[in-house]
């Protein structure tokens, strides 16, 4: 038999500019859970911003303080942990979420990210001469670890707080089944 599943915290998945910390924040006041995005978290603890970081000692040095939060957080409880774009990239990172937490991808076509990030400029990968090709060739490549989440819900026609009560509808009917049944573990489709 599988090894049951625990549902203590949520953790939002996905792309760049899906919404994550958006509707993480109206998931945690739903819930009464405590909010946490990975990046702030890097961004309190470094005292450096993400950019930063990234410039001065490289993208292996900001991926290996999303493994070591990763860690940290697998002893929480009560959260909805907003995660950077590329956490889950890490096979390691993403089992990791899934010893404690409902892994959710929040995902939306090359299109509607473009549209949503294009006035931003706080993210260094999309830095680059033609974002909408390097959204449409990342958001390819990291497909399939997307993929592995326990939900996928597709935000290209569904607002934050729609998308955080679908989310909410889905932990609360999960959670109850795995205390009820002791059958944790199904996948939502
Ligand atoms: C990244 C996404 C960013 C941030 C960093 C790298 C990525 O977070 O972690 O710039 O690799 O996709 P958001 O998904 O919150 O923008």
């Amino acid at each position: 038999m599988p090894p049951k599943r625990q549902y203590r915290n949520i953790a939002l998945v996905g792309f760049m500019g899906v919404g994550k910390s958006t509707v993480g924040q109206i998931l945690a006041t739903n819930l009464g859970f405590e909010f946490l995005d990975t990046d702030r978290v890097i961004e309190s603890h470094t005292g450096r911003r993400i950019a930063d970081i990234f410039a001065q000692d490289g993208e292996p040095a900001f991926r290996a303080l999303e493994s070591s939060l990763a860690t940290q957080l697998e002893a929480r409880s009560g959260l909805v942990i907003s995660t950077g774009g590329g956490f889950v990239v890490n096979p390691a990172n993403l089992e990791s979420l899934r010893r404690h937490c409902l892994v959710v991808c929040l995902w939306a076509s090359p299109g509607v990210i473009h549209e949503r990030v294009r006035h931003q400029s706080h993210r260094p990968l999309l830095q680059t001469q033609d974002p909408q090709a390097k959204i449409a060739e990342l958001l390819e490549k990291r497909r399939p670890a997307y993929q592995e989440s326990d939900i996928l819900v597709g935000v290209d026609f569904r607002g934050a707080s729609e998308t955080a009560r679908q989310v909410a509808n889905s932990f609360r009917r999960l959670q109850s089944e795995s205390e009820g049944s002791g059958s944790a573990g199904s996948r939502v489709p």
